[in-house]
């Protein structure tokens, strides 16, 4: 049988190859993105008192109300906006899937989609699934901020979509409101839609706070912003995401949804609902900023090169131009089977696997995880 190849991502993503390879050689795995660490427990009972009540059907196309409700609650609390729970909020199973879902509800075949790189890797194949072209932009290194005259240039009659990724993996920056403000000027007179990938809005740190494209009006306007819950309790592995849109986006985006999944888990959703509206819960953040120190202050003793700490996300990334110059691909083996540190070269965050020879960490991870894991690192030596 032939399949059609759908997108250009052939072959196994990196992050099964690095986890595979973690396994092999027993080593600490910092490559996928994903907390080691159990989640609130009051939310784990929730979704056992979810599954022992009467939440075990299907729940209506959108989402459960009650979650639609505790989701807008929580944004006109943190970010004082209105949204509303009926018309502009749709449940996801997962961020992943709600992108897609958002690209199919825009793109047609032929259509180009701007994509500022390094990007999360679900994106290009995501846009190439959809029949369009993705239309790489490349961040400027090592704050890896918007070079804006490259996204104009990039931009052409064909231009239906820009996704942007804000807090940023892999690379930790956050997007200020100029960049905002600089996006809705080279959008103004198109009728570019924004996908806004702000899975890691409550991941930030050093007092800095998230901007999201939901708080800019005229781009609102014109934006899917798309979340995950697995990022904000720590249960990534329950996959329920969601999708911020206007009324008529919505609509678009909800004719994809009732024909790929129509709905999301009914008890994960009431857990999900009634942790949200608990206003007492601790803000992930505050946690989150001081396994990110920790890191900093022990990767630093290492011959790793820090050139920005991150601001947001679960992510840091670090250079190793001081202890080799294979390529990163190679050295993320090496490490892992020499050192026992599972790590993902950021080659793999390109279309073209540009080699800027930096790897990233997730720091999203026990203290005494990310203490061994620098152990094992302590004999590397600087050239
Ligand atoms: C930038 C970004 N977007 C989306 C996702 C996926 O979120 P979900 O697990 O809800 O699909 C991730 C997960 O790593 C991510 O890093």
């Amino acid at each position: 049988m032939q399949f059609p190849q759908k997108h250009s991502a052939t072959g196994t993503t990196i992050f099964t190859v690095m986890s595979a390879l973690a396994q092999q050689y027993d080593a600490i795995n910092l490559s996928q993105g994903f907390p080691d660490f159990p989640i609130d427990e009051g939310l784990a009972k929730l979704l056992y008192d979810a599954a022992k009540g009467n939440y075990n059907q299907y729940s209506p196309m959108p989402g459960l109300p009650m979650l639609r409700q505790a989701i807008s609650k929580n944004f006109k609390r943190r970010y004082g906006l209105d949204v509303d729970s009926d018309a502009e909020i749709t449940v996801t199973p997962g961020a992943t899937y709600a992108i897609y879902a958002a690209f199919t509800a825009v793109l047609q075949a032929g259509d180009e989609v701007i994509v500022l790189e390094p990007a999360y890797d679900s994106y290009i194949p995501n846009i190439e699934m959809n029949g369009a072209k993705a239309v790489p932009v490349p961040l400027s290194a090592p704050d890896y901020s918007v070079d804006w005259r490259k996204v104009e240039q990039a931009i052409t009659p064909k231009t239906k979509a820009i996704i942007v990724n804000t807090p940023h993996n892999p690379t930790g920056a956050i997007w200020q409101k100029d960049d905002w403000d600089a996006l809705a000027d080279l959008v103004r007179d198109t009728d570019i839609v924004i996908v806004s990938d702000e899975v890691y809005e409550q991941l930030v740190f050093d007092g800095e706070q998230h901007y999201s494209v939901l708080q800019h009006e005229e781009l609102r306007a014109r934006s899917f912003a798309i979340y995950s819950f697995g990022k904000v309790f720590n249960n990534t592995g329950w996959k329920i995401g969601y999708c911020i849109a206007p009324p008529e986006f919505t609509r678009a985006f909800r004719q994809v949804h009732q024909f790929m999944a129509f709905a999301v888990n009914t008890p994960a959703q009431y857990a999900l609902a009634q942790h949200l509206g608990n206003e007492a819960n601790a803000p992930v953040h505050i946690m989150m900023q001081q396994k990110r120190d920790y890191f900093l202050e022990l990767i630093r003793q290492t011959p790793f090169t820090i050139h920005e700490a991150a601001l947001g996300s679960y992510f840091q990334v670090a250079s190793y131009e001081r202890i080799s110059d294979m390529p990163d691909m190679e050295f993320a083996q090496w490490l892992t089977k020499e050192y026992g540190v599972a790590t993902i070269p950021v080659s793999a965050f390109y279309k073209d696997k540009k080699d800027d020879k930096i790897i990233r960490f997730c720091f999203a991870k026990k203290e005494e995880t990310i203490k061994s894991a620098i152990e094992r690192l302590s004999g590397l030596r600087a050239l």
